[in-house]
């Protein structure tokens, strides 16, 4: 009997819920830069018996027995790591990027220790130093921005206040930010100040390992990633380091942050890495960035504002400030009209994180569903219609229309729930 059948006679309730978000993931737009389609082998790792199996430690180092596949593929997954990203060290268990991060302070900082990163509300992330989270609680947190006229990262405030503040950690990496980071900079004022250098680059991982953007790893201490984005994996994170910092950083994942390993995920972070080195996968880095531009230059064309001027990778930020809308009434009437972006405030945004004054735009999924140039230059249009005029019932039908017209040009997941 099928897999999901048996879901269905055992709970119709979720396999309702699972039927339904199918539907929703084949037959909208998904635009969230964040987010992508996992291929069906990843699925099927990640859905496998691999999870009822406990196997705290690492490959033959474990607390438990009957680990022998638990190593097998868990070691499989760290040598085509380490094989892809040139590292002397990986480690593949941590559970999310928000757990990496948090592996990383703990294995190399002392609480009260200092870091400089991007703020928040310039594009960084909540694991950076945001009050609530543990990493703005447990460590003495500086933050550099973006110019207002470049919205690109300042060096000269990065090595000003570095020079001022002496951090441990100098870090960079975003949730929000559409353009290559300066890594020879960032190391030069890490080398300047005596600190270490962290890049998180759980945004563009799958770009760099595709080839489509600078590669920080041999200039970084540490780089840490989730692999559910552009990596196109479950989800998850990694740590990637050198040599020296091994031994902390294992002992930090486990058991500093976590228990007992998700050998599930791990089995399907070795299956990505498998995918990440295909040609296809070279391929789709460079689609991804390709479709973005072409996005990017039909926004701008149609007077919509990205910060920075357009985007170097998979995402561009829409400064709504000037057409009087917000981000929230944006996102909300690009869903209706079956466009699923997310709202996001700008650098020096006057409005709160629930409303913002932008949306985020990026091109991972529908990349991984085959659009090219041409259909992303349409996708642009599209938005800008919806962005016209936001009440329109009518320009909302048209883009269903539309959208319907190039999900079915370019189906996703067509067997998934049979077999
Ligand atoms: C830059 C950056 N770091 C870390 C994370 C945290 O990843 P997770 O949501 O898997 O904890 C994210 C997630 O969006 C991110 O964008």
């Amino acid at each position: 009997m099928p897999l999901y059948d048996r879901l269905a006679d055992t709970d119709p309730a979720v396999a309702d819920l699972l039927r339904s978000e199918l539907d929703r993931q084949q037959h909208t737009l998904i635009l969230i830069a964040s987010e992508n389609y996992a291929s069906p082998a990843v699925l099927a790792a990640q859905g496998s018996i691999f999870c009822n199996k406990y196997a705290e430690g690492y490959p033959a180092k474990r607390y438990y027995n009957g680990c022998a596949n638990m190593d097998g593929v868990e070691q499989l997954a760290i040598d085509r790591a380490k094989a892809l990203f040139g590292c002397e060290h990986v480690n593949v268990q941590p559970h999310a990027g928000a757990q990496a991060n948090t592996a990383v302070y703990q294995a190399l900082l002392q609480p009260g220790d200092g870091i400089l990163s991007l703020k928040l509300d310039h594009g960084g992330h909540l694991t950076h130093g945001m009050p609530l989270n543990v990493s703005g609680q447990m460590y003495h947190i500086t933050h550099y921005g973006v110019g207002r006229e470049s919205g690109r990262i300042d060096m000269d405030e990065v090595r000003r206040l570095a020079l001022e503040v002496k951090p441990r950690l100098i870090l960079f990496g975003a949730s929000a930010y559409p353009r290559w980071y300066e890594v020879e900079a960032f190391r030069a004022v890490a080398d300047e100040v005596g600190a270490l250098l962290m890049a998180d680059m759980a945004h563009v991982m799958g770009l760099i390992a595709g080839g489509s953007h600078p590669d920080p790893v041999p200039l970084c201490d540490i780089v840490t990633f989730t692999t559910h984005k552009t990596m196109r994996g479950p989800r998850g994170g990694m740590i990637l380091c050198r040599e020296e910092y091994a031994k902390d950083i294992d002992r930090a994942v486990f058991p500093g942050q976590q228990g007992g390993p998700f050998m599930h995920s791990i089995a399907a972070k070795a299956v990505m890495l498998a995918e990440a080195v295909t040609p296809q996968f070279r391929a789709y880095a460079q689609a991804v960035v390709d479709n973005a531009a072409a996005l990017a230059e039909v926004l701008s064309a149609r007077g919509y504002r990205l910060t920075s001027g357009g985007t170097d990778n998979h995402l561009m930020l829409v400064d709504l400030t000037d057409k009087g809308i917000t981000g929230r009434d944006a996102a909300a009437a690009l869903e209706a009209a079956g466009i699923c972006v997310n709202k996001n405030v700008i650098p020096f945004d006057e409005r709160s994180p629930f409303v913002t004054s932008g949306i985020r735009v990026g091109t991972p999924s529908i990349t991984t569903r085959g659009f090219g140039r041409e259909e992303c230059a349409r996708v642009g249009g599209l938005i800008a219609d919806v962005l016209g005029d936001l009440e329109s019932e009518g320009v909302k039908a048209r883009v269903r229309a539309a959208v319907a017209e190039l999900c079915a040009a370019h189906p996703l997941y067509a067997d998934l729930l049979e077999d």
